[in-house]
């Protein structure tokens, strides 16, 4: 089977991190259940940048679910089911080399998960198991109409990077963030795995937005991380972030892209919704 794109402009999903809680204009609530249980929370729907979107704060509203807790796969299949074909990932992460200062907004192209015991694919149990590519994680569609929309000062962007994807609640040792740095991690966050591989899994275009809030552990002896550090740097940006999240969502197309044909011509155990 092919899963093209549908006629009408499909509603872009948003799920907001850290510190991002609600987003949109006019928002709905809708209630969607899963064969993997509810989402973190009932997605809101509702217009941003001019467009149909549907917004879920991925750690709740309360921030309630620690990274390894999120259920990753009722978020993304609740966006699909409500048509969403294209999501939009912002996050808080940690800088590994000395020039990612707080501010900087790196649109990763690559990614290295060292998480653990996640459920971390809908291909589980239910029927035929299946393997998708995960060459490149991020969709070039949307990693392209990141990098070009306009950056409000003071923030800065730079385009492509490593997203190193740790376990948490914890933060990383100075020996682990070095790690991490020399296995060539641009930056480190807990969430963007296992959520960019099940997207993929469900045929979704998949984009980061990773705004850096510190420099991680590893950068030099005098640098260390801290809840509350990370997020008062995330407070003073995220009114500028939310202002780049409308640019990319209103520049965003609805094209038909590689990352909706990620299972194309194999035996699902399911319909896609
Ligand atoms: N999120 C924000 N800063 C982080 C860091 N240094 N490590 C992991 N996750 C983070």
């Amino acid at each position: 089977a092919s899963h093209p794109t549908p006629a009408a402009e499909s509603p872009i999903g948003i799920i907001g991190g850290s510190g991002l809680y609600s987003l949109l204009d006019d928002p709905q609530e809708v209630e969607v259940e899963t064969p993997f249980g509810f989402p973190s929370e009932n997605p809101q729907r509702g217009t941003f940048g001019g467009k149909d979107v549907v917004f879920i704060p991925r750690h709740g509203a309360d921030h309630r679910f620690p990274p390894a807790r999120i259920n990753y796969r009722a978020n993304l299949w609740a966006l699909r089911a409500l048509g969403v074909r294209r999501v939009l990932a912002p996050a808080a992460v940690g800088g590994l080399t000395p020039e990612l200062g707080p501010g900087s907004v790196v649109v990763p192209d690559q990614l290295i998960d060292h998480t653990w015991g996640r459920a971390h694919t809908v291909y589980d149990g239910l029927g035929p198991v299946v393997h998708v590519g995960f060459a490149d994680p991020y969709c070039p569609t949307g990693r392209a109409t990141a990098v070009a929309a306009p950056v409000p000062e003071p923030l800065t962007m730079v385009d492509g990077g490593t997203m190193v994807v740790i376990q948490g609640p914890r933060f990383s040792t100075r020996a682990e963030s070095r790690r991490n740095a020399r296995e060539g991690g641009t930056v480190v966050g807990m969430t963007g795995a296992p959520e960019a591989g099940i997207a993929r899994e469900l045929a979704m275009c998949f984009t980061t937005l990773a705004l850096v809030t510190d420099s991680d552990a590893g950068v030099d002896a005098t640098t260390a991380v801290s809840h509350a550090g990370v997020l008062e740097a995330f407070a003073q940006n995220v009114e500028h972030l939310g202002t780049l999240l409308a640019d990319v969502v209103s520049a965003l197309p609805d094209t038909d892209c590689t990352c909706r044909h990620a299972v194309d011509g194999l035996t699902l155990p399911f319909e896609l919704p």
